[in-house]
């Protein structure tokens, strides 16, 4: 496959740094064999222990979030120079608990989105209609502003750097998945608007991600849609063996 699948675990607010690195130790033998790239993303306090515990493994580190300001009077964030320190390769950015719960908007999340790219992170993107927005089938219309506001201003070289994951609302930590046919469906939809911003050829090598109650019985079906190309799972990816086998699904 020309798009090498992306498995990331967010965890969330859960697990400490101890029970950060005894989740890694015992998740790294299961996943050594897995052909996808494998991300977990603790909490920030949790960072310094998981770097410790990912060392010699292919599991690498993604943060949950980061500041678009390298330094200065912005107490209780977190900068990209010691995300980079603390060994971090992936950011997520956007997260619709993000948007909701710490007033994320897309301008924020443009911003995280071009600082990231200027420092070598990889920004994990989240874009995803609410229960209501699919009702009133908003739904495209609302991942293509989601999308463009997100990488307004990324040049075309940066591009490939940039995951997208396409989570719907209405499917986060509640049981209640998208279909495979359902999730590609919109993920293509996804994949034009990249195509309109750079090129349908740009666009067929960025890598599209799913969630939303993705689970280690759903994820085949998932991650063998045409256009998504890998997951990013919460409540699933806090249990070692369900983690590793939705990664060994890939
Ligand atoms: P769940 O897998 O718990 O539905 O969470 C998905 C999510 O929000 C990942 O970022």
């Amino acid at each position: 496959m020309m798009r090498r699948p992306i498995i990331a675990g967010n965890w969330k607010l859960n697990k400490t740094p101890s029970q950060t690195a005894a989740f890694i130790r015992e998740t790294a033998p299961l996943v050594s064999g897995a052909r996808c790239e494998i991300v977990v993303c603790p909490t920030a306090a949790c960072l310094f222990a998981a770097r410790e515990a990912t060392r010699g493994s292919n599991i690498a580190l993604g943060a949950q979030n980061m500041f678009y300001e390298d330094a200065g009077a912005f107490t209780g964030e977190i900068s990209p120079d010691s995300l980079l320190e603390l060994g971090v390769s992936y950011v997520i950015v956007g997260h619709s608990e993000r948007r909701a719960l710490f007033g994320e908007s897309d301008e924020i999340v443009n911003k995280k989105t071009l600082k990231a790219i200027e420092k070598r992170l990889k920004p994990i993107v989240c874009v995803g209609e609410s229960a209501l927005q699919r009702q009133l089938g908003v739904t495209e219309e609302t991942v293509r502003i989601q999308t463009k506001l997100a990488l307004a201003g990324l040049p075309a070289r940066d591009a490939e750097d940039v995951a997208i994951a396409y989570e719907p609302i209405w499917a986060i930590g509640t049981g209640v998945n998208a279909t495979s046919a359902e999730a590609n469906s919109t993920i293509r939809c996804i994949r034009a608007v990249l195509g309109e911003i750079y090129t349908a050829e740009l666009a067929t090598k960025i890598r599209i991600l799913y969630g939303g109650s993705m689970n280690a019985g759903n994820a085949r079906d998932l991650l063998s849609a045409s256009d998504i190309d890998g997951g990013l799972i919460g409540g699933a990816s806090l249990n070692s063996s369900d983690f590793a086998k939705i990664a060994l699904s890939v």
